[in-house]
């Protein structure tokens, strides 16, 4: 019997994970299909033209493996890919990632928030749009974390190097009065407790994960696609090296089989196994 359709979600590495973690809690019984592009991690220094032709071949790929719905479980693929995919594939149901803005505001008493993110994000058109459409008079301090996503995805989670080049970026910010700090790239959620020791209890950190893994809930309901058919299986498929990436699932509670090795072609597709 050919597997029930399945889920696909997909990042420039480990990040998407945490996203994929929240997923499950919501959809226990979906079969979830996991990309992590870690040939090319990190995303956020490249371009939006590159960003985007990734994203069309990992869609592609993953439609081809069987996805009814595809989740970019990256803010920097989100912002440079969204709606062209949405154009793109437009069978498909897309969920991006969005900086969580409005629920900072909404919790702000300083009228002070940050957003932690990649230069890509932190220069992007999508940041832009939702500081437009919901800071309404709230400073929103936005600070470009270069190498943070990319150290994240070496497994380096809680080194004295990690927690200095944070300290470096968030302390300014808390001299500043914010009392939301947004994580918006979904490979910080991985480094929260570390982020947490330097904001103390007085900053409330947002990750959007379980917001976005509502939103799919919603979009599969309002699209006839929630068939719950599904036995939970989860395939985890990354361009880097598979015993690298192995663990992390486990960190975050997920159960995948055996990682496997999705190649790029020449040509510039990807070939999932
Ligand atoms: N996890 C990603 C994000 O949400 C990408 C990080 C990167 O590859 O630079 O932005």
């Amino acid at each position: 019997m050919a597997p029930a359709p399945g889920i696909g979600i997909f990042d420039s590495g480990i990040g998407g994970l945490t996203v994929a973690a929240a997923i499950r809690q919501a959809l226990p019984r979906e079969r979830l299909l996991y990309f992590g592009d870690n040939a090319h991690v990190p995303y956020g220094d490249r371009t939006a033209e590159e960003i985007l032709a990734f994203s069309v071949a990992i869609t592609e790929a993953l439609v081809a493996k069987g996805c009814k719905a595809v989740v970019i479980a990256c803010n920097t693929a989100s912002s440079a890919a969204l709606k062209p995919l949405r154009q793109r594939f437009p069978h498909i149901p897309f969920v991006g990632m969005e900086p969580a803005v409005k629920p900072a505001v909404e919790h702000t008493r300083s009228g002070v928030v940050g957003v932690l993110a990649t230069k890509a994000t932190v220069e992007g058109r999508s940041l832009a749009d939702v500081v437009e459409r919901f800071a309404h008079g709230v400073e929103v301090i936005r600070q470009a974390c270069p190498g943070l996503a990319q150290r994240i995805d070496n497994g380096d989670l809680d080194s004295v190097e990690t927690e200095a080049l944070l300290r470096n970026w968030i302390e300014p910010m808390l001299e500043r009065g914010i009392d939301a700090l947004v994580l918006g790239c979904t490979h910080y959620p991985l480094v929260r407790p570390l982020i947490e020791r330097i904001t103390g209890p007085a900053v409330r950190v947002i990750d959007p994960s379980d917001a976005v893994a509502r939103r799919l809930v919603q979009v599969l309901a309002e699209d006839g696609l929630a068939t719950g058919a599904g036995n939970g299986a989860m395939e985890c498929f990354t361009s880097g090296e598979p015993e690298r990436f192995h663990a992390v699932p486990a960190l975050l509670g997920l159960q995948c089989g055996t990682v496997r090795k999705g190649v790029w072609l020449p040509d510039g597709s990807l070939a999932l196994p």
